[in-house]
């Protein structure tokens, strides 16, 4: 096996069209099943009753996708010529499966010069077709990695909790990706109230649970709201015991990041050595202050503190400003704390207790609050855009993350 295929089986897959064509209901049906796997959570699966024919329809009229699958009752000349005609209507980075009736092995090395992938006598299995599609799309699209957004505050209180529900819940019903929410600090994360769930999942279990290897009672730990966030239910922890060990915690994310394109971790009431772990993994680190002294006192030792642990780049920092408006006179200005932290802050929220305050039981009022998605689109969620990749319609763009042309393609082989 290829590193590719060792490593399709157990791997979110990255971002991609598929589309398949049958006209056999039990493929359409194993096809359509696919989409509950949850490597498949970012591959987009179009199932569709047809043919070579009608796929030449389709793609003649929009973009092929990047994996063609397509069930066949004959394989003779005529079938090859048609998907010769398929062809000039796919791109370079397209690839194809044919499914047919017969077992040939003249016929498959025939196809596979074509440039066509693999080649599936019916009737398929789910698991077979889910095998394929996964390492056909890692060979062509490389395993794109998730993202680990970690969410620390200059002191507590500053919102550090407030503001990354309301931005799990941006990344996930907004820009529609599929995110996880972690929180690191045990018994003292406030996360179940503002989400709403029973906080009975501890950080202790979870350092069992990685002990044993136990993949599936780490996934009973997390609860989903909506299709695309789902939310570590923890909460449960004892507040003045030890919870997890750093590298306990090191092989839960690695569970993780395989599992959710976007991880977000609350690290608000995290122990410092867990901090440490969270902010020498994470892709972008974001710090949450108030525009007072004492929190921009720790904010700048932090900055320094976090930009020493990542080899001396402050860029990764994205700081935001909360509450402010809180105490007008006693603030210090935003060309102060440019002056005074040397980063300027990614952005500001001001002191809204009616919103935060008001629904600290309920974070996703946010999304009905019109002033509340205002400040979501339009101030929280841009400070993510340079680790999360979004369209500019405000989706999140799939195209970019893309790779074409890898190995020899359907078409550049035909040609
Ligand atoms: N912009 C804001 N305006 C008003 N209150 C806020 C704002 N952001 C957060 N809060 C409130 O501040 C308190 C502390 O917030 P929390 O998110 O728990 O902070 P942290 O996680 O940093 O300790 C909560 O009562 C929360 O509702
Ligand atoms: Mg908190």
């Amino acid at each position: 096996m290829s590193e590719a295929d060792n490593q399709a089986t157990d791997i979110l897959l990255p971002s991609a069209e598929v589309a398949v064509f049958s006209r056999d209901a039990e493929t359409l049906k194993n096809a359509g099943e696919i989409r509950h796997d949850w490597r498949f959570a970012r591959v987009s699966l179009d199932v569709l009753e047809g043919d070579v024919e009608t796929s030449i329809q389709t793609y003649a009229e929009r973009e092929a996708p990047d994996l063609l699958i397509i069930q066949t009752d004959d394989i003779n000349d005529a079938f090859l010529e048609r998907l010769d005609a398929l062809s000039g209507y796919c791109s370079e980075g397209t690839a194809a499966v044919i499914i047919g009736p017969v077992n040939d092995v003249y016929l498959y090395r025939n196809l596979i010069d074509m440039g066509v992938s693999d080649y599936l006598v019916r009737p398929v299995q789910k698991e077979v077709l889910c095998d394929v599609i996964a390492k056909t799309l890692v060979n062509r699209l490389g395993v794109s990695g998730s993202r680990l957004i970690a969410f620390l505050g200059a002191k507590g209180g500053v919102g550090t909790s407030s503001i990354i529900q309301a931005m799990a819940l941006g990344v996930s019903e907004l820009w529609g990706q599929k995110t996880a929410l972690i929180d690191a600090s045990g018994g003292w994360s406030s996360l179940s109230v503002g989400m709403g769930f029973d906080p009975a999942g501890t950080l202790r279990e979870i350092s069992r649970m990685v002990d044993k290897g136990d993949e599936n009672g780490l996934k009973r730990l997390f609860v989903e709201q909506g299709e695309r966030l789902s939310i570590m239910a923890g909460g449960g922890d004892a507040l003045l015991d030890p919870t997890i060990s750093p590298d306990q915690y090191e092989r839960f994310l690695d569970f993780l990041m395989v599992k959710s394109p976007v991880v977000l971790a609350d690290l608000s009431g995290a122990e410092p050595v867990l901090k440490k772990l969270l902010i020498s993994r994470a892709n972008q680190i974001v710090l949450v202050a108030t525009p007072t002294l004492t929190a921009l006192r720790f904010a700048r030792s932090l900055i320094k503190e976090v930009a020493d642990l990542r080899g001396g780049d402050k860029n990764d920092v994205s700081l935001i400003i909360n509450k402010t408006g809180m105490a007008k006179s006693y603030e210090v200005t935003p060309h102060e704390i440019q002056k005074a932290l040397e980063v300027a802050p990614a952005t500001s929220v001001p002191y809204l207790p009616a919103l935060f305050l008001g629904h600290e039981s309920n974070a996703r009022q946010i999304l009905s609050d019109k002033e509340g998605l205002e400040i979501l689109k339009h101030s929280l969620l841009p400070v993510l855009k340079k680790t999360i990749t979004v369209a500019s319609d405000g989706y999140p763009d799939e195209k970019s993350e893309k790779k074409s042309g890898l190995l020899g393609s359907f078409l550049t082989k035909k040609k």
